[in-house]
């Protein structure tokens, strides 16, 4: 059974990481969601894929340079549409409140190349107020913040993120120590024998970011459990 992620929400509709793009990707029935959290200067989890504001508003800087109540004064949906104009970062706790709990939620710790100290114990805070330590992956492709999160809660299931093409990864998984559930390579170099040796290894293979409907296919072909994908085709696709 393959169990894909909308990246970001549904961001080819809308203003990718916002309400209104995880909003859309509820209604086409989703089962599973991505999404990326960051630090504001007084601590508060926003959720956004960039550490700098300038692809959403060209007069904007970096999340870190702002207080939560400045973020919130920052559009940053009318560069998507003028539909969208007014749309702001949305807090973790805004997007939890959105997300049934039935929804599979890989949140993925942004945490290169800003260095946010102490995000890890913040966000199972987050997460523990809203009873919603069940249901969720945390990933990232800065190991040592899944070295931190497993120290503050074991119980949590890994998601190891992978730019690169490094050389047998699942083995680099497995003397982590760390509880690693799932891969989430590159999809470039996701091959059959990448994916074979993952699961050999005991994990689940999630590449991102699979937008074409063949290269899906092939994924599947190869074994992935699913894939992060930006097409509400493929991301509401069960097969
Ligand atoms: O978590 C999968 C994917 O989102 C990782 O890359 O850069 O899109 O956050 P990125
Ligand atoms: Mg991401």
């Amino acid at each position: 059974m393959v169990l894909n992620f909308a990246h970001r929400g549904s961001l080819t509709e809308a203003p990718e990481n916002t309400l209104p793009a995880f909003q859309l990707a509820i209604e086409h029935g989703v089962k599973a969601m991505e999404l990326d959290v960051q630090l504001t200067k007084d601590g508060h989890l926003v959720v956004c894929h960039d550490h700098k504001l300038m692809r959403f508003n060209k007069n904007a800087g970096l999340i870190k340079d702002y207080t939560l109540e400045e973020i919130k004064q920052i559009d940053i949906g009318a560069s998507f549409d003028e539909k969208y104009k007014g749309v702001v970062l949305p807090t973790l706790s805004e997007v939890l409140e959105l997300c049934p709990k039935d929804l599979l939620l890989n949140i993925e710790v942004k945490n290169i190349p800003v260095i946010y100290q102490g995000i890890e114990k913040k966000l199972i805070d987050c997460l523990r107020e809203h009873d919603r330590l069940s249901n969720v992956i945390l990933s990232s492709f800065d190991h040592v913040a899944l070295k931190n999160i497993q120290e503050i809660d074991p119980s949590i299931p890994l998601g190891m993120l992978f730019y690169y093409r490094i050389l047998n990864p699942w083995e680099y998984a497995k003397q982590s120590g760390l509880n690693i559930t799932s891969i989430h390579p590159n999809n470039v170099y996701t091959d059959r024998e990448f994916v074979r040796e993952c699961k050999g290894f005991g994990y689940k293979v999630y590449p991102y970011t699979v937008n074409g409907m063949e290269r899906y296919e092939q994924l599947v072909e190869y074994g992935v459990d699913g894939v992060f994908s930006n097409n509400p085709e493929i991301f509401v696709r069960e097969n």
